[in-house]
């Protein structure tokens, strides 16, 4: 492929030769995106990122883009990163790349899928079809999908993959915790918790919640779990951290070995990770699909999995 000539971020001018895939991270996402740009073999650049005293974004691509790019950020406190998004998916295709990969561990507003109130909007088709009229691939893990069966009915784009978490989760169970039993806070949580509980051959419960606002939550368990157990409570997101105190609450009171969390989506927001602890929670862990304290589960050899490009497109050594 020829080179030819572009500015770098200083204003030189360098020889660039355009890489056939490039995976883009962004400032705030640098590290997991690094880890799966070596996991997947694809030469590694960032997205720069300028945030103006007014609160807009200015986002400036790095050289030598070829036709395919890989734009990995998850979408987590989503509203500034959704507009940088867009902006840097419209640069990108003005550069004249022609397929846009999303890689997004964690996919914002999946939860609003039905209007709940009257004239509330239903978010999760409106920013579904923004972002399919973006990217034309998506890779997410564990999206909160509840009143849809598949991930293009949410986001309508030409590839998704929608990626499940739970068999690592369950491998790291199996090596951190004897005969765990698993639990789910509610219904929409049995998916994975199933899924986890059948890898690892281990058994299972799940409660009832109730939720009456952002922060008040109710849990119950209709068959509790066996006293004297190591307990862990597993959900798909760990946002307000209410749903997860609720049922420690409750849990707490079965006499348990243990109770630890496992999350796919570490949000853990308002000082949830002080008070679990509080509440006698012994680990809590989540994967890497947003930076946090609690990461012990990289994702990146499954994204990279996922990441189907066609044969000599994948680099031996980051760039
Ligand atoms: C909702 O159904 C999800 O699966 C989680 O249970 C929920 O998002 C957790 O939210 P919070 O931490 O605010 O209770």
């Amino acid at each position: 492929m020829a080179g030819h000539e572009l500015r770098d971020l200083s204003g030189k001018l360098v020889n660039v030769t355009p890489h056939p895939t490039l995976l883009l991270g962004f400032p705030e996402y640098r590290e997991p995106a690094r880890r799966l740009a070596a996991a997947a073999g694809l030469g590694y650049a960032e997205v720069e990122v300028h945030r103006f005293p007014d609160g807009e974004s200015r986002v400036r691509l790095p050289p030598g883009l070829g036709e395919r790019v890989i734009l990995c950020r998850s979408l987590d406190h989503p509203n500034d990163k959704l507009i940088e998004l867009a902006l840097a998916a419209s640069a990108a295709r003005e550069l004249g790349v022609r397929h846009l990969t999303l890689v997004a561990p964690y996919l914002c507003y999946m939860r609003q899928d039905k209007a709940f109130n009257p004239g509330e909007a239903i978010s999760q088709p409106i920013i579904g079809e923004l972002l399919a009229t973006w990217v034309d691939e998506l890779v997410t893990v564990d999206p909160h999908l509840h009143r849809v069966a598949t991930l293009e009915e949410a986001i309508p784009v030409r590839r998704a993959h929608c990626l499940t978490a739970a068999p690592l989760m369950a491998d790291f169970l199996a090596r951190e915790l004897d005969a765990p039993v698993i639990i789910g806070p509610d219904e929409e949580a049995k998916q994975w918790v199933a899924a986890i509980a059948t890898r690892a051959g281990l058994d299972y419960r799940i409660g009832d919640k109730r939720r009456s606002g952002d922060r008040e939550v109710e849990v119950a368990f209709s068959a509790p779990p066996p006293a004297g157990r190591n307990l862990v409570l597993v959900d798909d997101i760990a946002s307000t951290g209410r749903t997860l105190e609720a049922a420690v609450a409750l849990l707490g009171a079965t006499h348990p070995a243990s109770i630890s969390v496992l999350v796919t989506h570490a949000l853990f927001l308002e000082g949830t990770l002080a008070r679990l602890r509080q509440a006698g929670v012994s680990n809590v862990w989540s994967t890497d699909s947003i930076p946090h304290p609690s990461n012990r589960l990289a994702l990146a050899p499954l994204l990279a999995e996922a990441l189907s490009l066609p044969s000599g497109d994948r680099r031996k050594t980051e760039g």
